[in-house]
């Protein structure tokens, strides 16, 4: 887009401008990053017209935790003013970091005028600064774990718990513990539970790296006695993994969970000291019984370790306690997390108790959510309780688990006695709406029983809303989706014996997931865990980490539209969060897929690969045939080289940009001989192939008009109805809207009957679900084999809610929403329609209603971005029509001229920073 220059005449004040919202590599205040360069963001708070920045400078020193001021006589780096606009990911460029050292960084920006801010301070602070175990050993770390023989076959053991005491002169000054696991722990010091993080480590690829948390325990520790602890579980490293007729369905990277922990104790004098896990460790079992991620755990509430983490009684607690093992473990690459761990996150209360059979007792959530429950329970001391999960219910109103295939998602809670009791699991996790409670006398009242959501800690950054209510549910059933699906890895369900980190789910919801939340740190993580299970021979696999290995070992890699979420997942997150990083890193195992890609096609042809437009609705007339896999193939490969050819230019790498290029032309040419007859029908002639073809810009320009009435003439055959699949579902939105035919996305939207959207959501869903018809009033459950009504791929339109139903979408040439569009197509069916995104500039919103003939539009563009401003005109009306705030938008001094550079070529408005109502008399009628 070009604009003719705005400049603002008419500053309306408002508060005076100032540094907000301060990241380091895009975290709040991080505790142990690992990043020798970090780069640091902000925003421009400044709500006047136009407000944007100039220059900044920023500050760096050394200082000590307690200090909250940059000592500026003993500055590490500083910036000097640059004269700059930028305020994200602003590289660091100083001297080489200290690791296990606090910074402090001032931040100074220079606004529009050239007036300077106040000061802003925020800080960060590093970890070992090497993924190099040797780090750890150096301050005298070494796995630890309970001394047992390895359990055997089904067998499920207790969970150890890990402890060691040690005295301390003084109270510290500060200390940091460093901990992670081969496995998960809960860490304790002097009784007190560290953190509030859930399923930590969390899940990579373990047999290639391991993430290790940081937590600030100053205030825990204290002058005298101390005692450190851990409980361990099996996690996803030695629990089951995966369905159990598969040749290997649990530990597949250990049989025991191991822990590695380093406390680091700055003393009062200022000298350093280590307490680290070591052979002086001693290790027991406790009250669990077994805790396993899909079967659930077993709490003995009789068997619990009174203060088993204070470092009193110390006597008593021998007994029992065993030295620990000290595996000798193959060394694998450490580095810290920087991503928001999983969390608990929100309390859900019963909404409604029922009792389907005698005595059991079944509590209603009124939402099918992730996590566990909080049940308190005043019962004699032996009383065994039972808690099973479900997503749905029978028509007997008893739980329907068949659809969890072999989860037992069963906790067993065995009653203390004497008092009440509370009890929350730890290592496990449900996906459930509906929670059955067996094996007392008399029904828990709803209040004893709460739902505890747990996910990634992602902030939270998108909100969609309109006047349709069904449509508003179908949003919220793709935030819970997301919210359900995204613990650590993004993965396809939460319930089953699966809940794996499938790749072709994440790349078609990824640009959904990145509206709703700020999901580019969780997606920076999870690239890492997908290139580092990329196949010697370039193939990416179709889960990460990646199981299927070792669950079927030889298992081919390389799959269409599920191996190319290599390619596609960072480019879309360079996209939303404008990070080059994740290009740079991703880069040289994206250059190796597109390699793989060309040794193993035949011609240029991708092979028939395994999932072809996956789950699809049933062909029934052999006029519907399904989309070929060889076609869907290809048309990715030609998709991810076309994105080769952006990120090489990005990265400056221009050789490789031509070499990409020219073999993007020539993947075209081999698709349209295949698959393109003279008359631009599509092998398969189906929406997918039509919808691919058109998304991905490989019809000869010739071609395109006939291709768009075969597209048509798709829909028309199935009733203005959907028959794509995974692959197929997410490009409709977009596709109908970038060919003019959004009319016809709308109508897809707005259906109700099967295959929709809204039909799930006409029949109760609160989440996504698998299948178009995962249940029908007429048929019941859908197939069992495969049914998870918690499944986030078809909430992919929820992108299309986000940026053609209200309007906020990306530049095609500007990442980050640095410059944007707000362009809404409004249809006559809603009367309002709103959506604001936390950009990483600020807050962008955009909120229309049409009230008898007019239309009314109120936006927001934050500082230091403009946007380019599409209105809906009725058909036939110029930008003339068009007011803002009450006067021509000519005449206004945040807008101007704009040419439309994108595929659209209506007049446009530029906007410079500001919030502004948009009004224009429609006579009704909105395009
Ligand atoms: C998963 C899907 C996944 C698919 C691949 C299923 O079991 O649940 O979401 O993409 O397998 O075929």
């Amino acid at each position: 887009m070009s604009t003719r220059s705005a400049t603002t005449r008419r500053p309306n004040r408002v508060g005076s401008p100032r540094p907000a919202d301060l990241r380091c590599e895009l975290l709040v205040n991080p505790l142990g990053l690992d990043e020798t360069a970090p780069r640091f963001s902000w925003k421009l708070s400044d709500a006047r017209t136009g407000a944007r920045q100039t220059a900044y400078q920023i500050q760096i020193a050394a200082a000590s935790a307690n200090s909250t001021t940059t000592d500026t006589s003993q500055l590490l780096w500083d910036s000097g003013r640059v004269e700059s606009a930028d305020s994200h990911l602003v590289p660091y460029a100083g001297p080489a970091l200290s690791a296990h050292t606090r910074y402090h960084w001032n931040l100074r920006i220079w606004d529009h005028t050239g007036e300077p801010t106040a000061i802003a301070t925020a800080w960060f602070e590093t970890a070992f600064l090497t993924t190099d175990e040797t780090a750890w050993r150096n301050v005298g770390a070494r796995w630890i774990s309970l001394d047992r023989p390895a359990p055997t076959g089904d067998e499920l053991a207790p969970c150890p718990h890990l402890r060691k005491t040690f005295a301390l002169a003084t109270a510290p000054r500060e200390a940091r513990l460093y901990i992670t696991a081969r496995g998960l722990y809960e860490p304790w010091i002097n009784g007190q539970r560290i953190g509030r993080d859930v399923l930590a480590p969390g899940w990579t690829s373990y047999n290639n790296r391991i993430e290790y948390l940081t937590y600030d325990v100053t205030t825990a520790l204290r002058a005298g006695d101390n005692a450190i602890g851990a409980i361990l579980a099996d996690g996803w490293y030695a629990g089951n993994l995966g369905w159990t007729q598969a040749p290997r369905h649990r530990q597949h990277w250990g049989t025991e969970p191991a822990l590695l922990a380093a406390l680091r104790i700055v003393n009062a004098d200022g000298t350093v000291q280590w307490i680290a896990t070591d052979a002086t460790w001693r290790a027991t079992t406790g009250p669990l019984l077994f805790s396993d991620l899909y079967h659930g755990e077993t709490y003995d509430a009789r068997r619990e370790l009174p203060r088993w983490s204070e470092a009193t009684r110390l006597g008593n607690l021998t007994r029992g306690w065993t030295p620990v093992a000290t595996p000798e473990l193959k060394p694998i690459q450490l580095n810290s997390k920087n991503t928001p761990p999983v969390r608990p996150v929100e309390e859900l209360p019963v909404l409604a108790r029922t009792e389907p059979a005698p005595k059991r007792y079944t509590y209603d959530l009124g939402q099918n959510m992730v996590g566990v429950v909080r049940l308190r329970i005043r019962a004699p001391r032996g009383t065994k309780i039972t808690l099973r999960y479900a997503e749905m219910l029978q028509a007997d109103g008893t739980l329907y688990t068949e659809n969890l295939r072999s989860a037992r998602a069963i906790d067993t809670y065995i009653c203390r006695g004497g008092g009440v009791e509370t009890y929350e699991s730890r290592f496990t996790f449900h996906g459930f709406r509906y929670v059955e409670i067996t094996g007392l006398k008399s029904p828990p009242p709803p209040s004893a029983l709460t739902g505890i959501v747990w996910h990634s800690d992602m902030p939270r950054t998108g909100d969609f809303t309109c006047s349709h209510p069904l449509i508003n549910q179908l949003q919220s059933n793709i935030r819970w989706g997301q919210r359900g699906n995204f613990l650590d890895v993004p993965t396809d369900c939460p319930q089953r014996d699966e809940r794996l980190g499938w790749t072709g789910d994440a790349q078609v919801f990824a640009p959904t997931a990145a509206f709703n939340y700020d999901v580019s740190t969780f997606f920076r993580k999870w690239t890492r865990d997908l290139a580092d299970d990329q196949d010697a021979q370039g193939a990416y696999p179709d889960v990460a980490p990646d199981v299927l290995a070792s669950m079927y070992p030889g298992r081919k890699n390389g799959n269409a539209a599920w191996a190319d979420a290599g390619v596609i997942c960072p480019w879309v997150m360079y996209r939303h969060f404008g990070d080059t990083r994740i290009l740079e890193e991703n880069y040289p195992a994206m250059s190796r897929w597109i390699g793989y890609q060309e040794k193993t096609s035949g011609g240029l042809l991708r092979p028939d690969t395994a999932y072809g437009d996956w789950l699809a609705p049933d062909v029934t007339q052999p006029s519907w045939a399904a989309t070929p896999c060889d076609l869907i193939g290809t048309a990715y490969f030609a998709h991810t080289t076309a994105l080769m050819v952006r990120i090489a230019r990005i990265l400056k790498k221009d050789t490789d940009a031509r070499r990409f290029d020219a073999l993007h032309a020539k993947i075209v040419r081999a698709f349209n001989r295949a698959y393109v007859t003279a008359d631009a029908r599509l092998a398969g002639d189906s929406q997918t192939a039509y919808l691919l073809a058109l998304a991905f810009d490989l019809f000869p320009e010739k071609l395109r008009p006939l291709a768009i009435k075969h597209l048509r003439r798709c829909f028309d055959r199935r009733a203005q109805h959907l028959s794509t699949g995974f692959v197929g579902t997410p490009l409709l939105g977009p596709v109908l809207t970038a060919i003019g035919h959004t009319d016809l996305a709308y109508n897809l939207l707005l259906n109700e009957t099967y295959p929709s959207w809204l039909f799930p959501v006409k029949n109760g869903a609160t989440t996504m679900w698998e299948r178009w018809n995962s249940w029908t009033p007429d048929k019941g459950f859908g197939e069992v084999g495969m049914n998870s009504f918690n499944h986030y791929a078809y909430g992919a339109i929820g992108e299309w809610l986000y940026s053609v139903v209200a309007g906020i979408a990306l530049d095609p040439e500007h990442p980050a929403y640095r410059v944007f569009r707000l362009q809404p197509h409004v249809d006559n069916r809603l009367t309002h329609a709103s959506a604001t995104l936390e950009s990483p500039y600020g807050r962008i919103s955009s909120a229309w209603r049409r009230t008898g003939r007019s239309f009314r539009w109120d936006v927001e563009i934050p500082a230091n971005t403009c946007a380019l401003v599409l209105p809906p005109l009725p058909p036939g009306a110029t930008l003339d029509a068009v007011q803002i705030d009450g006067q021509p938008w000519s005449k206004h001094p945040g807008a101007s001229a704009a040419s439309d550079t994108g595929t659209d070529a209506r007049p446009a408005i530029a906007l410079v920073a500001g919030r502004y109502r948009i009004t224009l008399e429609t006579g009704g009628r909105v395009s």
